[in-house]
């Protein structure tokens, strides 16, 4: 049934009074019009919740997301959420890790999008590593599948990474699968770091030429850089971690100027939530999180295809969220560890990257 022109040009003048500081004009947002307001019934009939990750674009996080965020934070918002639907915006291991914790709910994604880091390694890969390092323990970063977390001893978020090394039993890690992060680790940990030969091919685009020469043009600026970059960008900048905690940085600095070496998609909410700082500089796109349409939204709510379905086998969910209790216990322990040690010359006292990061149950925002 078409809604009734009122509700559409209603609706095009909330999506206008949302996306405008992002530039879409108000044709833009009566084109989305129809497709968000569908969104939107459905998802009040169906008592379900739209999580947006902050790489995603700005019709999905201020059109249709109720929270948007990041990976880690939105899936541990969602088990304090009363909804039993979720309806995942980001690529598909965020959806797994949201299922992981909130096996009793329903948890769809609008496609099965994939993710350079999580690709690059198998649960049968990380089993191969266990036999050629037998004495080594193994720390997977949250960007893996399921079945790789099932194998791994114990995961890590990028703003936990150094606490979960550091409270490892072993001296030897085999940490997985970002060799970038890895190389990041190696100067934050005296423990021998063994690395597998992923990368996130958005964040090693970046190179330390382009950060010098926003420094020598902008000398008042802040750059704030994810650690899945090169760590001869992250040498160069103000703070390294992850994407809720560079807007953390942002929200509690003083300076006015900023570039964020990360996924254009931040550079929107920046935009959006911080309309009286400046950013400046480049970004580079996630194909993998473009993917993601209204549309695509809309079907996973009206008529969804067996795929959108996040299901987990129970032996390797089990497993895997026994490596995800295993992050929480060691990050508890790992901090403690890096206080007493007084931090290190790249690490701020809890052993975080620089600047550490607000807890992650309020690493995302209401958009309403
Ligand atoms: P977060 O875990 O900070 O959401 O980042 C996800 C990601 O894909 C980084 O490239
Ligand atoms: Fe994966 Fe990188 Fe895209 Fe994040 S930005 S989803 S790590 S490819």
């Amino acid at each position: 049934m078409q809604s009734p022109a009122s509700d559409l040009n209603k609706e095009a003048q909330r999506l206008y009074d949302k996306l405008h500081k992002l530039g879409w004009g108000m044709e833009d947002c009566q084109l989305i019009a129809p497709t968000t307001l569908e969104i939107n019934e459905l998802r009040k009939e169906q008592n379900a919740v739209i999580l947006a990750h902050s790489y995603q674009t700005p019709d999905i996080m201020y059109g249709v997301g109720d929270y948007v965020g990041d990976s880690y934070g939105l899936s541990v918002m969602a088990t304090k959420h009363p909804a039993k639907k979720i309806i995942f915006c980001s690529v598909y291991f965020m959806g797994e890790t949201a299922k992981l914790l909130n096996p009793d709910k329903q948890v769809l994604v609008p496609r099965v999008a994939g993710c350079s880091l999580a690709d690059s390694i198998t649960g049968a890969q990380v089993r191969a590593l266990r036999r050629k390092y037998p004495h080594a323990g193994i720390v997977c970063y949250v960007n893996t599948y399921a079945e790789v977390k099932a194998e791994s001893d114990a995961c890590c978020t990028s703003s936990n990474v150094v606490a979960v090394v550091e409270a490892m039993p072993q001296q030897e890690i085999v940490f997985i699968p970002d060799k970038l992060m890895g190389l990041n680790l190696r100067n934050m940990t005296s423990k021998r770091i063994i690395r597998w030969d992923g990368t996130c091919i958005v964040h090693e685009g970046f190179n330390p030429d382009t950060v010098r020469d926003i420094r020598r043009r902008f000398p008042d600026v802040k750059i704030l850089a994810h650690p899945e970059c090169a760590p001869g960008v992250v040498a160069l900048v103000d703070y390294a971690g992850g994407t809720s905690g560079m807007l953390d940085y942002v929200r509690t600095s003083s300076a006015k100027m900023f570039m964020l070496v990360t996924e254009c998609g931040l550079t929107d909410r920046f935009k959006a939530e911080f309309p009286g700082k400046e950013i400046v500089g480049t970004c580079i796109l996630c194909p993998y999180m473009k993917e993601i349409q209204l549309e695509d939204v809309l079907k996973a709510l009206k008529d969804p295809a067996p795929e959108q379905f996040v299901e987990i086998p129970m032996d390797i969910a089990d497993r895997a969220r026994a490596s995800l209790a295993r992050m929480f216990e060691f990050e508890k322990q790992g901090k403690a560890i890096v206080q007493t040690r007084g931090g290190s010359s790249a690490t701020s006292a809890d052993g975080n990257f620089p600047v550490a990061p607000q807890p992650l149950a309020v690493h995302c925002s209401r958009t309403g």
